[in-house]
């Protein structure tokens, strides 16, 4: 049996009632649910900390654009003077498209395919970071044939662990990015045999959501090492470039995120004396927490053991609970005084995945009641699927009161466009 509803003292839980001076309850009603919002004061906010805290190094932030690449964000970047992380040709096309400068575009990624390499080849883009021996061979043979010259840097594994979800593990031996230092040097001792590619840079990227300066400062003294070992051996290291991983404040009083100076205090030490250009590639950390989820409770059932909330939003709009286990802060938009309840919050997916949040405390609902899941600005609308066949969420940015429709709704019609019913059958 579920236990009776215990009205208790009312929550701690601090409600959300407006966002970057724009009335949520308005908003909701205007443009419908789920509906992600973000805070275009809070992305510059974060931006200029980060620029604040690498004041006097030459370096560059290249945003990892698959934390959010809606292009209106993307031109919040290039506006601000950001280049772009990208994995991608989908990416590159965005992060141009939104006026971010080739050179200061960064492509990472362990499967880039011939046709993106020419791509990024043709943009002209800053740097490719390598992640294995075949893919060098394959920048070469694709800039070969443009009598093109590829700028590369090899991306180092330096065995590191990061020290967050497994899933978001990038620098262990174990896991499938960057090669080795000791493969690493023997790129470099062969890269004159490279006709097209200038190989003169290091990249590193142990991991995302890192909520501890040690595994940051392990790997960059591994890279430091390793680039003044280069320098000995003749082997010119332009640029450095440190990956992205910040993490940020899902869980109010309980995530203590690095403070940006003294990360960036961790990267002046490592690469002390170092004169070439330094890259980063902040993702999460300039836009996680410039985000909400606004969704709306649409029933609440009673079940034989749990009590559960379940809102018009679901995995599908935002994965991070169902694959990472991930927790993100949920409050409601309304203030309300009443009485404290514990949900099972989910959403109306088939799956039992499909949880927001177990036994997690609110205020007592009611169906119709606006909530906010907050920390939603990275990896939610740029993960989100149609699975359900449930249409995209729209998107919207706030600025200081106003509010501007960045994505618009997908309609049913939208959803299913591509799709055919098989007729002209061919043999291939
Ligand atoms: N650079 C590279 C090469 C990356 O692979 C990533 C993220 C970043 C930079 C940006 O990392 P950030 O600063 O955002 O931590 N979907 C997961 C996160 C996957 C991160 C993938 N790589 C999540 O929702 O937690």
């Amino acid at each position: 049996m579920t236990t009776p509803l215990k009205h208790g003292p009312p929550t701690a839980i601090e409600p959300q009632p407006s966002f970057d001076g724009v009335d949520l309850q308005a908003l909701a009603a205007r443009l419908g649910t789920p509906l992600y919002a973000y805070s275009a004061s809070a992305i510059r906010q974060r931006i200029g900390e980060l620029q604040a805290a690498l004041a006097g190094l030459d370096a560059t932030l290249c945003y990892a654009v698959k934390a959010n690449s809606n292009r209106a964000i993307l031109a919040l970047m290039a506006a601000a003077g950001l280049g772009a992380d990208i994995v991608s040709a989908g990416e590159l096309q965005r992060a141009l498209a939104a006026g971010i400068p080739p050179d200061r575009i960064v492509f990472s990624g362990v499967g880039k395919t011939d046709e993106e390499i020419g791509a990024a080849l043709a943009a002209g883009i800053a740097r490719f970071n390598v992640e294995s021996l075949d893919e060098l061979h394959a920048i070469e043979r694709v800039a070969q044939a443009r009598q093109a010259m590829a700028r590369a840097a090899v991306r180092i594994n330096p065995d590191v662990d990061a020290l967050t979800h497994a899933k978001i593990s990038t620098g262990r031996a174990e896991n499938k990015f960057g090669v080795s230092i000791a493969e690493a040097r023997r790129w470099f001792a062969e890269r004159r045999q490279l006709q097209h590619v200038q190989l003169d840079g290091l990249h590193v990227h142990i991991g995302s959501q890192i909520l501890d300066l040690t595994p940051f400062r392990l790997a960059l003294h591994r890279v430091a090492a390793f680039w003044r070992e280069l320098e000995q051996a003749g082997h010119p290291v332009a640029s450095i470039d440190v990956g992205g991983g910040l993490g940020v404040r899902y869980r109010a009083g309980h995530d203590t995120p690095v403070a940006a100076a003294d990360y960036a205090q961790v990267i002046r030490e490592a690469l002390a004396g170092f004169g070439g250009r330094l890259l980063l590639e902040p993702g999460r950390y300039l836009v996680a927490e410039a985000g909400v989820l606004l969704t709306r409770v649409l029933r609440i059932k009673e079940g034989t053991e749990r009590r559960f909330l379940v809102l018009d939003a679901a995995m599908n709009d935002l994965q991070r609970p169902s694959l990472y286990d991930a927790w993100h802060d949920i409050v409601p938009v309304a203030s309300t005084e009443g009485p404290a309840a514990t949900y099972d919050i989910v959403g109306p997916v088939c799956e039992t995945g499909d949880t927001f949040a177990r036994a997690r405390v609110l205020p007592e609902c009611r169906p119709g009641d606006l909530l906010a899941i907050q920390g939603t600005g990275a990896y939610g609308a740029s993960m989100a699927s149609t699975y359900n066949s449930r249409p995209l969420a729209a998107e919207v940015l706030l600025d200081h009161g106003r509010y501007a429709v960045i994505r618009r709704r997908q309609t049913l019609e939208e959803m299913v466009a591509g799709e055919q019913s098989a007729q002209d059958w061919a043999t291939p």
